[in-house]
């Protein structure tokens, strides 16, 4: 049969053949993102008793009135942002929240600004949409904001721009400085911001979450998108949620219920639960932990002469790998795998050109054993 030309836009072949050459090898798999730390129990025994109670069908396409009273809490509490719960819609993952979110506000060939290097997801979204992503580079170590960069990329025809903030890849959080810049660049040129703040928790040294939402420019033009899969370790439970104005968050309403119809009932309580019971100590252990991981593994690699760009949050590291023998980063992630065993995503995977051909990234959100091995190997290189 023949393929619509839409799926030839979401294909993410590289990282899929290093997880495949990994496991062909029975290697440890650093290329995939999948926080592994136990689930709070609150948040399973939540949803358990959900279970037990009865909340096992449909819910409203928005979610929960709990989880998305609970979601305006935590915004308050975090962040001193006052929010209504009408303001959230709760969908199948970030993911989910994000396509819905591009299906409610973008039209075929509206152009988007990307931040390169970026989240895949974001890139393969837009163009699954009709959406033509535009690329801003921000250059590794530093991935500095760069607003001439910003404005010499504008257009007539774009309409939006996306921040992944603290970002995946490069672990860059912004600054409340560089956020007001971007809230100021998109007044003057009347664009949306998608910020994605998934990782929102996960924050090293004296980095502090800024969300979109607390910068008033950005207030009425953003759309926060967030979840519970790394906070709460529940990758597989497809949870998580936007933040919006009301008259988005209805159009993106109508879309969720087409394309989830809602997210899974019980599993919401889970989460509503988790958001009300766990106390800042729990966010604290998590960043500690995983600063603890950060900081074995950037050691590790620059024991083996790699240099990484030290991240200031989320759980990933972009690494550049010039020493390492091949001509692209394809080919010097599969000898970084043959020779120890563990396996990146090769840096063209998060560039729309050849910028990353001398980058690999290794997550590091692994259980401390394996990571412990991992940083081994990785320094006989
Ligand atoms: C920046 C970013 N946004 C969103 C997601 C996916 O979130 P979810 O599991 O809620 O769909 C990921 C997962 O890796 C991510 O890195």
């Amino acid at each position: 049969m023949r393929l619509s030309e839409r799926s030839s836009h979401v294909e993410q072949s590289h990282i899929r053949s290093m997880t495949r050459a990994c496991n062909a090898i029975n290697g440890i798999n650093m290329a995939q993102g999948v926080c592994d730390l136990e689930v709070p129990r609150e948040v399973i025994e939540g949803a358990y008793a959900a279970m037990n109670e009865g909340i096992n069908i449909y819910t409203p396409t928005e979610g929960l009135p709990r989880l998305r009273s609970a979601i305006a809490t935590k915004m308050k509490q975090f962040y001193e942002v006052e929010i209504a719960p009408e303001q959230v819609l709760v969908s199948d993952g970030a993911t989910g929240a994000f396509y819905t979110a591009c299906m409610a506000l973008l039209n075929p060939l509206d152009e988007v600004i990307l931040f390169e290097p970026y989240y895949g997801y974001h890139r393969s979204t837009l163009t699954s949409l009709g959406a033509v992503p535009t690329y801003v580079r921000l250059e590794a170590p530093e991935w500095k904001l760069d607003m001439e960069a910003l404005e010499a990329v504008v257009t007539p025809k774009t309409r939006a721009m996306v921040i992944c903030n603290p970002a995946n890849p490069s672990g860059k959080v912004y600054t409340r400085t560089e956020l007001e810049m971007i809230g100021l660049f998109a007044e003057k040129h009347d664009l949306i911001v998608f910020a994605d703040e998934m990782y929102e928790h996960f924050l090293y040294g004296d980095a502090v979450h800024i969300t979109a939402l607390s910068i008033p420019s950005l207030k009425e033009r953003c759309v926060v998108l967030s979840g519970f899969s790394k906070v709460f370790s529940i990758t597989g439970w497809r949870l998580g949620y936007a933040i919006a104005p009301v008259s988005v968050i209805e159009a993106m309403a109508q879309l969720n219920d087409l394309i989830y119809v809602c997210a899974p009932a019980p599993l919401q309580i889970g989460a509503a639960v988790g958001l009300e019971r766990l106390g800042d100590d729990y966010y604290t252990e998590l960043a500690r932990i995983h600063e603890h991981k950060r900081d074995l593994f950037c050691d590790a690699l620059r024991d083996a002469g790699l240099t990484p760009s030290i991240p200031m949050g989320a759980y990933y590291v972009m690494t550049d790998v010039s020493r390492v023998a091949g001509n692209d980063d394809f080919e010097k992630a599969m000898a970084i795998l043959e020779r120890t065993g563990v396996a990146s995503v090769p840096g063209r995977a998060f560039y729309h050109d050849d910028a990353g051909k001398n980058m690999v990234r290794f997550c590091y959100s692994k259980p401390l054993s394996v990571l412990e091995e991992a940083a081994e190997r990785i320094r006989r290189l």
